[in-house]
């Protein structure tokens, strides 16, 4: 039950007891690999008392009865929503980008037919500026780009975010990191804002998918890179095992995985080789016979 006063927030929102706060936290782990500790009671119950008055549940438990048991599921992904710190921009680490056009892709189109795909999967995306920015970056810097079919498939847990990059409306925050060049020729200023162009935002293959629920995961197979970053920083090494464990089997033999720069595979799974391109390390599912 939620009351008015608070021991450990900087201001006076409620707070739930203790037991229910660590009820809640483990079922929304469970969900979603996302770990909250005591020091994120705050951002919680903040996000939780907002769900509640949305919903116009009386107690902290009605609301979570509801999360749990409505059909819908239509609650428990807004309070996903709620939940996911969703920051992002363009060009975001783009060594990552440099890799990819410069030692990745092609190595990849050495084995394939020009025909064959390539399949991409920004996993999460968020508001989509990294899918984007991935398709800026080939469409920019891969020479071979016209030869071969890039698939660049794009998903996050969170509904709202990925409406969002179905939108392609961006601030100019988003876009801090974009040359006046690449500005100028991808998006269209709306009044303070910016639209990436259609021909981009139609190439993107948009979904959202939770990394911790494997029914939903097998539909992701025969991906040759994948980016997932700066998502396991939300997870503990439980969840972070079992996410690395769902993207291997969706790569390729010999597929490539992109983490954020503070996460490293070391302390998480020894499955996959590291490879160092440049400034930065990329982990590849070993080819059956390696
Ligand atoms: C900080 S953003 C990272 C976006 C982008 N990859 C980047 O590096 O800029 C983290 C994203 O992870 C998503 N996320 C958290 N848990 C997830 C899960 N279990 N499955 C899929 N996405 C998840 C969140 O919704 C959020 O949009």
């Amino acid at each position: 039950m939620l009351s008015a006063t608070s021991t450990s927030a900087p201001t006076s929102a409620p707070t739930i007891p203790p037991e229910d706060y660590a009820r809640f936290c483990d079922f929304f782990y469970r969900k979603t690999g996302i770990l909250f500790g005591a020091n994120k009671s705050y951002f919680v119950e903040r996000r939780l008392q907002e769900r509640m008055a949305s919903t116009r549940s009386e107690s902290f438990r009605d609301y979570f009865t509801m999360v749990r048991f409505q059909a819908s599921g239509e609650e428990m992904q807004s309070l996903v929503n709620a939940m996911t710190v969703n920051e992002t921009y363009f060009y975001r680490e783009d060594y990552q980008f440099d890799a990819l056009v410069q030692h990745l892709l092609p190595e990849i189109a050495r084995t394939r037919r020009p025909s064959d795909p390539i399949r991409l999967w920004s996993m999460p995306c968020s508001t989509g500026e990294e899918p984007y920015s991935i398709a800026m970056q080939i469409l920019e810097n891969w020479s071979q780009a016209d030869e071969y079919s890039v698939e660049i498939l794009a998903s996050d847990i969170d509904s709202r975010v990925i409406a969002e990059a179905r939108q392609g409306l961006y601030s100019a925050r988003a876009l801090h990191r974009l040359s006046p060049a690449l500005r100028n020729r991808y998006f269209t200023a709306i009044g303070e804002n910016f639209r990436i162009c259609a021909e981009l935002r139609g190439s993107i293959d948009f979904s959202v998918v939770n990394v911790t629920e494997p029914l939903a995961m097998r539909r992701f197979r025969h991906l040759d890179v994948i980016f997932c970053r700066n998502m396991l920083i939300y997870f503990d090494d439980t969840s972070r095992r079992q996410a690395v464990e769902a993207l291997y089997e969706s790569l390729r033999p010999g597929g490539y995985i992109c983490l954020g720069h503070s996460e490293s595979m070391s302390r998480i799974s020894s499955m996959f080789r590291p490879r160092k391109f440049g400034a930065t390390i990329l982990y590849q599912r070993p080819v059956d016979n390696d």
